[in-house]
């Protein structure tokens, strides 16, 4: 099998992880959600009560097992799916993201999954960074307004109450950070093709990456 590499990058709720998750269904790509990655670690560094901004107290990542498998990211074999989508990973992810020590780590992880076969990940720095060289770089934008409405009409349909407006301000400051950092920021990578989905519908989004794909590959 020919190797592959897609790489999805976009600010929250720029809908990269539905949209990398339906498309690796259909061409059965190895999809690889490197914001989960993060946020486990996250949890982890929450549980253990770390100085979040101290670099040098991310040794405990070394013992840890993180798998991400059948769309469910595992922790030292936990599920911890639902756990690391809840408002206090949420809130404190961005800070984790920062340190240097981390991206080193989840950077070498990513490339050696990415390695093989033929793979989607998505993320803020995998066309910039950890993928430099895939075949394809989609970098996808919609209105902060669009993206926080998306957010919350998904927490409505999985029952989780939360406001428009503090999600408004909640992916505000994330992106903030995220794009600011020194390491890796979240940035679109010279040759992406940028997709602004504001006013595509989910499937529009897939058919035009899944066309990309097709060019290049065949
Ligand atoms: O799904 P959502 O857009 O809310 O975010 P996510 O993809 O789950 O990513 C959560 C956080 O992880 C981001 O806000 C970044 O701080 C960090 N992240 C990163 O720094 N680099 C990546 N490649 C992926 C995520």
């Amino acid at each position: 099998m020919k190797n592959f590499q897609v790489a999805i990058d976009g600010p929250a709720g720029s809908g990269k992880s539905t949209i990398s998750k339906l498309i690796a269904k259909e061409l059965k790509f190895q999809y690889l959600d490197t914001g989960a990655m993060y946020r486990a670690i996250t949890y982890q560094a929450l549980a253990l009560k770390i100085n979040l901004e101290d670099d040098t107290a991310y040794q405990f990542i070394e013992k840890l097992k993180l798998e991400y498998k059948n769309d469910k990211m595992y922790l030292n074999g936990k599920d911890v799916s639902l756990e690391i989508r809840k408002p206090n990973v949420t809130n404190n992810v961005s800070t984790v993201a920062k340190n240097k020590s981390v991206r080193i780590k989840m950077k070498d992880f990513q490339q050696k999954i990415a390695s093989n076969g033929q793979v989607i990940l998505d993320g803020r720095d995998i066309g910039s960074n950890v993928l430099p060289n895939a075949n394809l770089k989609v970098f996808l934008t919609a209105t902060i307004e669009c993206r926080a409405n998306r957010r919350f009409l998904e927490n409505q349909a999985a029952g989780i109450k939360s406001s428009l407006k503090e999600l408004l301000e909640e992916i505000a400051l994330r992106d903030h950070t995220d794009a600011t950092r020194k390491y890796a920021p979240l940035k679109k990578a010279d040759d992406a093709v940028t997709i602004d989905t504001t006013e595509l519908s989910i499937n529009e989004v897939c058919a035009e990456i899944i066309k990309l794909i097709h060019e290049r590959m065949f």
